[in-house]
């Protein structure tokens, strides 16, 4: 997909319309330049909030295990754990497109695991399965795909890895890992993947995977030129223990309400205001 074009709405006004949000419908924002605001959620009156304040793709986010269990990581959850949560959060969306984040353990052990994995979720209601992973994960995707469920592809800083890179670290900074991280997208876009999440990328780089690639690429730390941004629900609420990451922005602070905070996230990511150049690597 060439890069999407950066006009902004000039007014952005929370949809009216109650009509599901749909793949296709996503891949007509990214044509268009419209941008997709993206969240975690974790239950059914989140969800309600969420939709009223105008957010377009609700995540099952495997953060659930740090945010909902107040682990140090994502590794602790299990397929049973987002089932749940995916149940909650379909229960209290009419609108939103639902993704649903498997959790380590339940994809990379072969295609057909990786299929169950996702059937369980699309049973508890999600219409999309996120799997974090490069170019190894690609005939995953491509053997879910091709058998009629949509999959997030997630590239850059991947949570489940965490052990594996020593902490939670920028990804893709130089030439060679670089070259890298651009396999990795075309793989899994090129296997079918309908949006991409890339996570703590230098925008440089992201500017760069947004012309070439042709699945949507949604942000976490990767600048503003992906075709939409994602947070987790609680850094943008502003709770969260200890120092928040440079990509979060708290937009709790001056909101009157909860509805609110989430609606001027929303606006930000609408008119591209978010992420500025303080929330980027
Ligand atoms: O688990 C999660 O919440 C995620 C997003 C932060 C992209 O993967």
């Amino acid at each position: 997909m060439s890069e999407p074009s950066r006009t902004t709405p000039a007014a952005y006004a929370a949809p009216t319309s109650q009509a599901r949000v749909t793949v296709p419908g996503l891949h007509t924002m990214a044509r268009d330049g419209v941008p997709i605001a993206m969240l975690t959620c974790y239950d059914a009156s989140f969800a309600a909030v969420c939709e009223r304040a105008g957010v377009d793709v609700l995540l099952i986010g495997d953060s659930l295990g740090n945010v909902i269990q107040g682990r140090s990581s994502t590794i602790p959850v299990t397929l049973d754990d987002v089932l749940y949560h995916t149940r909650c959060v379909a229960a209290g969306a009419q609108r939103a497109l639902v993704i649903t984040d498997l959790p380590i353990g339940t994809y990379q052990e072969s295609r057909e695991q990786a299929y169950r994995s996702c059937v369980a979720a699309m049973q508890a209601g999600a219409h999309m399965c996120k799997m974090e992973g490069g170019a190894w994960l690609a005939p995953t995707v491509e053997f879910v795909v091709a058998r009629g469920i949509p999959v997030c592809g997630h590239v850059g800083l991947l949570p489940q890895f965490v052990h594996a890179y020593g902490g939670y670290r920028v990804q893709g900074k130089g030439e060679a890992a670089a070259a890298v991280l651009r396999a990795d997208a075309h793989a899994i876009s090129d296997a079918g993947a309908a949006l991409i999440v890339v996570e703590c990328v230098p925008r440089a780089l992201v500017a760069t995977l947004a012309s070439e690639v042709k699945a949507p690429l949604i942000g976490i730390g990767a600048g503003p030129d992906c075709a939409g941004q994602v947070l987790v629900i609680y850094d943008v609420l502003g709770i969260q223990p200890g120092r928040a990451a440079r990509f979060v922005r708290n937009f709790a602070k001056g909101a009157g309400s909860i509805e609110d905070a989430i609606a001027a996230y929303v606006r930000a990511v609408k008119q591209r205001e978010f992420p500025a150049a303080e929330h980027c690597f």
